[in-house]
């Protein structure tokens, strides 16, 4: 099963835009139906305002009706983890409970390591704080 969200993060990296950082990102997730959504990571000439590849992945899977998230896959390439970004994080946490797994991977998809969304955010502040 994650092979196919790998799959799917590695075919969207292809499609980033990103000829400032030219590090591409690609990211996929799955959502309470089974379904898989992507994104990349998409830059802009004021810096600020690109998005990365989570980003564009939950955006589409709240376009598709989803409403929560049940694995993640991040794939990008240098020597480094490409573990999601502070913000990013927190993004995932709007829709992911604290045991969903986070897998990060190199550019060919090579599983480097996985994370729960609690280690990775701990003592988060989510929804229910407001309720
Ligand atoms: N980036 C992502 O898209 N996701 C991550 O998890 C880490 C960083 C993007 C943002 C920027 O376009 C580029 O990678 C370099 O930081």
């Amino acid at each position: 099963m994650t092979d196919r969200l790998i799959a799917a993060a590695v075919a969207a990296r292809a499609h980033a835009y990103a000829p400032y950082s030219e590090f591409a990102v690609g990211a996929a997730i799955r959502d309470e139906q089974g379904r898989i959504h992507a994104g990349c990571n998409v830059e802009n000439a004021a810096y600020p305002q690109g998005v990365c590849a989570e980003a564009g992945a939950i955006s589409a899977l709240v376009l598709a009706g989803g409403r929560r998230i049940t694995e993640v896959v991040v794939v990008g390439g240098g020597d480094g983890l490409c573990s999601p970004c502070g913000g990013c994080r927190q993004k995932i946490r709007e829709f992911a409970a604290p045991d969903v797994v986070i897998h990060v991977c190199g550019a060919d998809g090579t599983l480097r390591r996985s994370f729960t969304l609690d280690e990775l955010l701990p003592h988060s502040f989510g929804p229910e704080n407001l309720a």
